[in-house]
């Protein structure tokens, strides 16, 4: 049994709406419900909780309702920070094996490609990330913005999501996490690695059209790519998703 996690519990503070930005429609639909869309669709995923921020529950299950979305098993309340809403998860998809994929409910335009290779690798590994390369250089830098460090760009990634995970390898990381008063992660393969070393975790190429939605430029992007996709699959349904835009996008500049 395969679970998609989606987390939607946070608020959205950089976006600074006023309603937590999963959501904000985009392309005619909330952010959440582009989501969702992908996972209902996907045929190697047989159920979906949802992790709602407080005070929106109802506005999840109104969505989850409306666009009858049949896998959504459960529309709960998440916690205050990411990795409590993860716990929270944890816990309301129950005991015994399955393999859970979390997902950010801001990452809506995550292809089918991503999430049937994340559940593919989970025959060889207990832990995937999906991560792109960065274009740009990264550094490191101290409490006074001195760089400390400049990482060789070639071994650095940025992570996205899905994460995915055999239960057990999950469950067991934040057991011992629970006894670390410094726990601090903003992702759970940062959990595993932390406390589960030597654990090997598989890293699936992500896209550069699976953004989170974080600040108000990304809103126009995400509209954008929205756009392209209808148009390079006119006769999907469900939002119009594309299996993926990457290397299929034409750019036409001057009118000739
Ligand atoms: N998330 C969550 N529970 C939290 C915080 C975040 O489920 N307590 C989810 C968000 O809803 C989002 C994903 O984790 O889908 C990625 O987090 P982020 O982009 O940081 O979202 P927010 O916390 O909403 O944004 P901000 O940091 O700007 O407040």
């Amino acid at each position: 049994r395969t679970v998609a996690v989606i987390l939607a519990g946070g608020t959205g503070t950089r976006l600074g709406l006023g309603i937590p930005k999963q959501l904000l429609k985009i392309a005619g639909k909330p952010i959440i419900e582009h989501t969702l869309a992908v996972f209902e669709a996907a045929p190697e995923i047989d159920e979906i909780v949802v992790l709602m921020a407080t005070g929106h529950v109802d506005d999840a299950q109104r969505i989850v309702a409306d666009a009858g979305f049949r896998k959504v098993t459960k529309v709960i309340e998440g916690g205050e920070t990411r990795n409590d809403t993860t716990r929270i998860a944890l816990d309301a998809v129950g005991e015994g094996d399955v393999n859970i994929l979390f997902h950010d409910a801001v990452r809506p335009l995550v292809s089918a490609r991503i999430v049937r290779e994340c559940v593919n690798a989970l025959w060889s590994y207990s832990a995937v990330d999906v991560a792109i390369p960065s274009a740009d250089t990264i550094i490191q830098v101290d409490a006074d913005d001195c760089i400390t460090d400049i990482p060789v760009r070639s071994r650095l990634r940025r992570g996205q999501t899905p994460q995915a995970f055999r239960s057990g390898t999950i469950r067991e990381a934040y057991r011992r996490a629970e006894g670390d008063p410094d726990f601090a992660a903003t992702d759970d393969c940062g959990v595993v690695l932390r406390y589960l070393p030597g654990t090997p975790i598989k890293v699936i190429d992500g896209s550069d059209e699976n953004i989170k939605v974080t600040h108000p430029v990304d809103v126009h992007l995400a509209d954008k790519l929205f756009q392209l996709a209808a148009a390079q699959a006119p006769r999907l349904t469900h939002g119009g998703y594309a299996e993926e835009l990457t290397g299929r996008t034409v750019v036409v500049f001057g009118g000739s």
